[in-house]
């Protein structure tokens, strides 16, 4: 079965709201597995300790390679699971990754705190480094949370076909279209005609093209990186050259 196991601090913020909604029906159904293990445990002086200041001076306070070190190996993660830390200097994580991270057995999850984790530790144990965005949270697990719900609605069974098909729009490369639904008029505004007009090509359509213009304005980026569409089946009779 998929399984997150998260090394953290705060194991109390575990399953937290992937106890609800839809990934914790699926937690409560068996379709997954979540273990979250306390760092702490791991200390091995009187007073439990996990971080020293850093060397080289500054602030604050760096997590403890031989206690991190400790945790990782005593959670048992067999070397085909993908090790992760969550950081906001990591590679940004994508839909890609998370695909690849649903479709194989399940992370295991370190969620840094204090300003940092001793960088001989995330060296020794090959720990992927990765962020949920350009900002800075006050520690990796809600960043956690963050990736392993994206992954948790690809599971199977999960989610039902009806949803899924939403994610070909995302893995195509585009921002989604505008959705509406009853009443009719709100607050003075009307649903777009096209959608309420039956004709499903329309539609289709006008959400194409609403989906690519919101992509082109609002995200550039994936927009210059966008798969190309098929090309268009040559005429009969083109020449080869
Ligand atoms: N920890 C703190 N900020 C983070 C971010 N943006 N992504 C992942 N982990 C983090």
């Amino acid at each position: 079965m998929w399984r997150a196991t998260v090394l953290t601090l705060f194991p109390e913020m575990f399953p937290g709201p992937l106890g609800i909604s839809l990934a914790g029906r699926a937690l409560a159904a068996g379709l997954w597995a979540l273990e979250a293990r306390d760092i702490r445990d791991s200390a091995t002086d009187r007073h439990r300790s996990v971080d020293d200041t850093p060397a080289g001076g500054g602030p604050g306070m760096v997590l403890r390679a031989d206690v991190l070190a400790a945790a990782i190996d005593a959670a048992g993660a067999g070397a085909e699971r993908p090790r992760l830390v969550m950081s906001p200097r990591g590679r940004p994580l994508t839909q890609a990754r998370v695909s690849e991270l649903a479709a194989g057995p399940g992370p295991l999850i370190v969620c840094g705190r204090f300003e940092g984790i001793d960088q001989r530790v995330i060296d020794a144990r090959g720990l992927e480094e990765v962020s949920i965005g350009d900002y800075v949270l006050s520690g990796g697990e809600i960043a956690a949370l963050a990736l392993i719900d994206a992954c948790v609605r690809l599971l199977p069974g999960v989610m039902g076909r009806l949803e899924s098909g939403t994610d070909e729009s995302f893995s195509a490369g585009l921002l989604e279209y505008p959705q509406y639904t009853r009443p009719q008029l709100f607050e003075g505004r009307e649903i777009p005609e096209i959608l309420t007009s039956g004709d499903h090509a329309r539609v289709a359509a006008w959400r194409q093209a609403e989906a690519e213009a919101l992509t082109r304005t609002r995200r550039p980026d994936l927009w210059a990186a966008r798969p190309t569409p098929p090309r268009q089946k040559p005429p009969k009779n083109a020449t080869d050259g």
